[in-house]
């Protein structure tokens, strides 16, 4: 993979490893959801504290619908994708580490996962003003179903 380095000045090469999530990284994916760029992407943007969100990640890894990625650069997390199946489609979303963003990795780590998921229909729902999002679904095959209180709904069949 090709991704501009954290200067900007040229392009290094980095591979991108998925892990399954655990509660270990808990503290990490905390700090991911209550950052502003990622709370002003979501559904809900209000902060999540440690209890609750460590309650929503023990039900997610203890259920047979939803996956949770970490992706890692030499062993580094910088960024998740996770996969919630529900029904007649499963519903992705990402994240890429604040530090990491602007770098490809986004692209990287959602493509890698469609592969890895395998499952289709794959649905994605994304704030019409998130730019980044919006490309990322687009280089990786999502088509754009319909717009609705400024979400995209994309599907990728
Ligand atoms: C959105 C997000 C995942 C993008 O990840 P990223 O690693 O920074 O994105 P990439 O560097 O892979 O860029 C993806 C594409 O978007 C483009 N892009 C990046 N920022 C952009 C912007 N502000 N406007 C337009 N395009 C943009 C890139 O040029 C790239 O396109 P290209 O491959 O044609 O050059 C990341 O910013 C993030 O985690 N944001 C907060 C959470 C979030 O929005 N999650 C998604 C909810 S649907």
């Amino acid at each position: 993979m090709e991704i501009l380095d954290a200067s900007g000045l040229g392009h290094v090469s980095v591979m991108i490893h998925l892990r399954s999530a655990t509660e270990d990284d808990a503290a990490l994916l905390l700090a991911w959801r209550n950052d502003p760029i990622t709370r002003a992407a979501s559904r809900s943007t209000e902060p999540v504290e440690f209890a609750v969100h460590l309650q929503w990640l023990r039900s997610n890894l203890s259920s047979q619908a939803v996956k949770i990625f970490i992706a890692e650069h030499d062993g580094r997390p910088v960024g998740v994708v996770r996969a919630v199946h529900c029904g007649e489609y499963s519903e992705l979303s990402w994240t890429v580490a604040p530090v990491d963003r602007g770098k490809g990795i986004g692209a990287e780590i959602v493509s890698r996962a469609v592969s890895v998921i395998g499952v289709r229909p794959l649905r994605a729902e994304i704030r019409s003003e998130n730019n980044a999002s919006i490309r990322i679904a687009e280089k990786c095959g999502f088509v754009l179903q319909r717009e609705r209180d400024h979400f995209l709904f994309y599907q990728l069949v």
